[in-house]
């Protein structure tokens, strides 16, 4: 660099730096720009090359930092802004669906007076006097997937893609042990169960094992595994790969079984789901801190990867009122 080109002063460029309260608007404007490209090939990377170049840290910092910036300059937010976009948009190796209700995601609370926060903002919004009961279940590390059935017979299975349009995989969910062909018991008409497919640990480092000595691509983590094996156009490969899938969520549905979050994960156990062994009905801040400490207490000894807990109010009715179709409800 050229001497008279040393400078105190923070450039535009150097802006990456600057923390988010000392921006000037061209600084955040260069940032919001740089962010969103940065973001955008992590997610590249991640979510169609399966490949991640960055650490969850990292990226969690990256989306951080940029939704603080939009929240100073709101009229600087980009019409393509991240924060209106989800993962990545389908590969386009195959054909794609539209989700007929959208695949939503979900915003971070990080300490404990967050998760206070944000139960006594629903606590007011619902006008309770005490916190509504909630479900807390481990946040699975794998790639959601959503399955339709029409007639209680399985039709069709899909990766979320970027929340409105996803890939068509059905062949391939149909190889997973964990996906019924046919539910048990009287299912609605039309019935979208949502949930993760996952592949555990020990299958991971076996497959790796196995691929490393064929002299194959060996995955950065089980996530990846798991998103890989989805992904395969031959239906033979996923069904030689360990995946296992827990049901959470559900789409379309002409009737719903049940009222509540726990009822309707019962009621998936029953029709022949795995629903996570870990879910629990908490009724108080407390409990759900204690959910959050317990599990991370236990995460190194589960099989399956995590990246933290959700917490969903149990009432579905609330969940409706609260909105839960905002991108992130
Ligand atoms: S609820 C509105 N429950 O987390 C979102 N998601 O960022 C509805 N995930 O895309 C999903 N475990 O891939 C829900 N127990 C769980 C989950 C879970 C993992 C993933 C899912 C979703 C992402 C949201």
């Amino acid at each position: 660099m050229k001497d008279h080109m040393v400078s105190n002063n923070v450039t535009d460029n150097d802006a990456a730096l600057v923390p988010v309260d000392r921006l000037t608007a061209p600084q955040a404007r260069a940032e919001l720009q740089r962010l969103a490209d940065e973001i955008r090939e992590h997610d590249r990377r991640y979510y169609q090359e399966d490949a991640p170049s960055a650490s969850d840290a990292e990226y969690d910092a990256l989306r951080r930092r940029n939704a603080e910036i939009e929240a100073r300059f709101p009229e600087l937010v980009l019409a393509d802004s991240p924060s209106y976009r989800v993962g990545a948009v389908p590969t386009g190796r195959f054909p794609k669906v539209r989700h007929r209700v959208p695949m939503l995601s979900l915003d971070n609370a990080f300490v404990d007076a967050d998760v206070t926060e944000f139960v006594d903002r629903i606590r007011r919004f619902l006008r309770l006097d005490q916190p509504p009961a909630f479900t807390a279940e481990p946040k699975i590390d794998g790639l959601s997937l959503t399955l339709r059935y029409e007639g209680g017979t399985l039709v069709s299975g899909a990766t979320r893609g970027d929340g409105a349009e996803g890939e068509d995989v059905t062949a391939n969910v149909m190889t997973l042990d964990d996906v019924p062909h046919r539910l048990g018991g009287d299912a609605p008409s039309v019935c979208e169960v949502r949930g993760e497919v996952y592949m555990t640990k020990s299958a991971f480092l076996a497959l790796n094992r196995r691929q490393a000595e064929a002299g194959r691509q060996v995955f950065a983590n089980p996530r990846n595994a798991a998103a890989g094996s989805l992904r395969q156009l031959d239906p033979s490969i996923t069904r030689s790969r360990p995946l296992g899938f827990f049901a959470y969520a559900w789409g379309e549905m002409t009737e719903r079984p049940a009222d509540t979050q726990a009822g309707m994960l019962a009621w998936f156990g029953a029709v022949g789901f795995k629903i996570n062994p870990e879910g629990r009905v908490c009724d108080s801040v407390d409990a759900l801190i204690a959910f959050h400490r317990d599990i991370a207490f236990k995460r190194g000894s589960l099989d399956y990867d995590i990246d933290g807990v959700v917490y969903k109010v149990d009432r579905i009715d609330w969940q409706e009122r609260l909105g839960f179709v905002s991108r992130t409800p």
